[in-house]
């Protein structure tokens, strides 16, 4: 019987796995620089965590969600995104002390019942970071500079920020009764039912949907951008002229308003201009009051998500152009199959330098030699009966060709020297 992975999943083939750890590793080490401290909360939550946070009417919540029953009854779903968790996380582990701010990190699997297509699937991966405790801009501006330092690292040469606002309780109920909701009872029948039943239930859903003709009639619809408060108007000029002083090109978007319920104020999305403009690399916002609606003291957060899988995309077709990496690490051909412990014995000792891998298939030289070459090893080193004989190794650099058989005492400083002059020489370029 053949089977196949389930329809919008992807496996990772080793042909990926340096690309991911170099994603993993790179936004690891950002989050690091930031003091912010990585955490994990579990892949599946009670299905209410979500459409209390996220928001019953959303698509992601109504259409998207993997929700299950267990064997004892209870609503359980797969996690469609981390900042719901991570909050419930908070709140559990009673984390959120009398002062300070606490700065999460998070890495992992999120699942959504989505359309597959390139960049988007049903269990895909995500990084992002979670800031609790100050309604400072600075703080949105941070969360921010994280985001757009990691694209950086990457090799993004343009990473762009859309900014908008989506209002907080001050303004967003007027804006939403006197101002929205209006506007679509005056579109009608250019609507679909979803849209239409949305204007009643949670009037700025209705931009989320995907129908063309509902797009197109809701470009005039008025957005929250223009019906901000003076303190949320206040916090965005305040956070525009933040991103400016630290270089980070932005772009204010007056028909964003991102497709989860919690967030207030500050909302945005990361785009790459190499990408097509359905394709944010992440985005993320405030949302205030999302602690309190779970329990929690009323306590002020930010936040964002990235999508790991579309940034890899994209840094494979950057990576196109690259040179390919150098060479490294060690390939041992095993001729003798009594060299076996030797062989063991030696690889032990040069991991500490770099990877070594041992051909334990008893082929000829060729045919290991071809391997070697194949998984880009920078030394080959051959271990046959003469060699076992006189306690020497043979090491062949599959850079340049040259060859040399030395003892066992003297092999680890030769190696070490080679692998040093070629730090060197990398760390000059
Ligand atoms: P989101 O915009 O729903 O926000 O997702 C963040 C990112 O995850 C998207 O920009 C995209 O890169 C990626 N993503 C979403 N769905 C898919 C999919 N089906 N396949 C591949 N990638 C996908 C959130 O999830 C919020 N929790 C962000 C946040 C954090 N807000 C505050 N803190």
């Amino acid at each position: 019987m053949n089977f196949q992975r389930p329809r919008g999943t992807r496996d990772l083939t080793p042909d990926r796995s340096s690309l991911w750890r170099h994603l993993r590793s790179t936004f690891e080490r950002v989050g690091d620089r930031y003091a912010y401290v990585q955490v994990d909360t579990p892949v599946f939550e009670r299905t209410g965590l979500f459409s209390r946070s996220v928001g019953e009417d959303t698509d992601v919540v109504s259409k998207e969600m993997y929700s299950f029953l267990d064997r004892k009854g209870r609503e359980l779903s797969l996690r469609p995104e981390g900042t719901a968790p991570v909050v419930r996380m908070v709140l559990e582990n009673g984390l959120l002390g009398p002062g300070g701010i606490l700065r999460l990190s998070y890495l992992g699997p999120m699942f959504r019942y989505d359309r597959p297509q390139a960049g988007r699937y049903r269990q895909f991966s995500q990084f992002g970071v979670e800031a609790f405790g100050s309604t400072a801009p600075a703080l949105d501006a941070e969360v921010i500079g994280i985001f757009v330092d990691t694209l950086r690292e990457l090799g993004l040469k343009k990473p762009v920020v859309e900014l908008g606002s989506v209002g907080d309780d001050c303004c967003r109920p007027d804006y939403l009764e006197k101002v929205l909701r209006p506007a679509l009872q005056d579109l009608g029948d250019q609507l679909c039912a979803t849209c239409r039943d949305r204007a009643a239930s949670n009037p700025m859903r209705v931009f989320d949907c995907k129908i063309a003709s509902c797009q197109e009639a809701l470009q005039s619809a008025p957005r929250p951008l223009h019906s901000l408060c003076g303190d949320c108007a206040s916090h965005q000029e305040e956070l525009e002229s933040l991103l400016e002083k630290m270089g980070i090109d932005y772009h204010r978007n007056h028909s964003l308003v991102r497709g989860l319920d919690y967030y207030t104020r500050t909302v945005f999305e990361v785009h790459d201009s190499s990408l097509g403009a359905q394709s944010a690399l992440g985005g993320g916002g405030r949302y205030d009051r999302l602690v309190e609606q779970l329990g929690g003291a009323p306590t002020p957060a930010v936040g964002f998500s990235s999508g790991m899988d579309r940034l890899e995309l994209l840094l494979q077709e950057l990576n196109r152009e690259n040179p390919p990496a150098p060479r490294s690490g060690a390939y041992l051909v095993l001729l003798c199959p009594r060299g076996e412990a030797t062989a063991e014995r030696y690889a032990r000792m040069l991991r500490d330098l770099f990877p070594v891998e041992i051909d334990w298939t008893a082929r000829g030289m060729k045919a290991q030699l071809k391997t070697a070459n194949a998984r880009e090893a920078r030394f080959a080193l051959i271990l046959g009966e003469d060699e076992l004989e006189k306690k020497v190794l043979t090491v062949k650099d599959l850079d340049s060709g040259e060859q040399v058989t030395l003892a066992e005492e003297d092999l680890m400083d030769f190696l070490r020297t080679v692998v040093d002059s070629r730090n060197e020489e990398q760390k000059q370029d």
